[in-house]
């Protein structure tokens, strides 16, 4: 099986270049993930740089580009991809190495949302509690593992990615502002009227097609937004 991946070292390289690999199909396993694939790989040329930990889809670490879209490598089996398989970093941040990006800003937006519960107290005396139509309503939201691929896949992050907060952080916004314990959704809301932070979404939708964990950001995104609306 062939395999084109993006190698960008910073210190040597002026800029990404590909580089093809070769696995023989005695190497694979018909149940075998991208991410199997790219460790056997690394066997043959341990210079290739790239994120993962738990391997199953949870983490959110191994995000990349794979054959022009955002995935991550532990859970894209290998038989569905043509090849040769193409794979870059994920577009849109910084390349540290090869494959891994620089994620700062990413995190930065999430920390802009406050993403914790903002409750009247700190050391309540007993649990926060929720009707089961209450817990319903952070369905779809909760689940974002941040890995990255739907912010990195959103063009009005590409070109803003320094003022727009992108998909991943607006969902995470949207689960707060919808969680019936927090007792900050106005203000969460205030925070985000802005033209550049929430209403830069274009609702182009790559974000919800990108989302490995089968999410709806930018419907999430258009919720919040008329929520705002509606509060002003
Ligand atoms: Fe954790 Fe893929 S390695 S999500």
């Amino acid at each position: 099986m062939e395999f084109i991946i993006s190698r960008y070292n910073p210190e040597t390289d002026s800029k990404p270049y590909d580089q093809h690999y070769h696995l023989p199909d005695a190497e694979i396993t018909p149940d075998m993930m991208l991410l199997n694939a790219l460790q056997k790989i690394r066997e043959l040329d341990p210079g290739l740089s790239f994120r993962s930990s738990c391997q199953e889809g949870v983490c959110g670490s191994d995000g990349m580009n794979v054959n022009g879209q955002n995935r991550l490598s532990c859970i894209t089996p290998l038989s569905s991809l043509s090849t040769p398989v193409k794979i870059k970093p994920l577009p849109g941040l910084p390349i540290i190495k090869d494959l891994i990006i620089d994620m700062s800003l990413f995190y930065q937006h999430y920390k802009e949302i406050d993403p914790f519960l903002q409750a009247t107290s700190l050391n309540p005396d007993r649990e926060h509690l929720q009707t089961p139509q209450q817990r319903s309503e952070l369905d779809g939201s909760y689940e974002c593992i941040l890995c990255g691929c739907c912010s990195t896949s959103c063009p009005s992050f590409w070109w803003n990615p320094d003022q727009f907060l992108g998909p991943a952080a607006l969902l995470a916004a949207q689960r707060f502002v919808v969680d019936s314990r927090d007792i900050m959704p106005i203000e969460r809301l205030k925070s985000l009227d802005d033209p550049m932070k929430t209403f830069r979404c274009r609702h182009i939708q790559n974000c919800t097609a990108a989302c490995p964990k089968g999410l709806n950001p930018s419907q999430a995104i258009q919720s919040l937004k008329a929520k705002i609306l509606s509060h002003d």
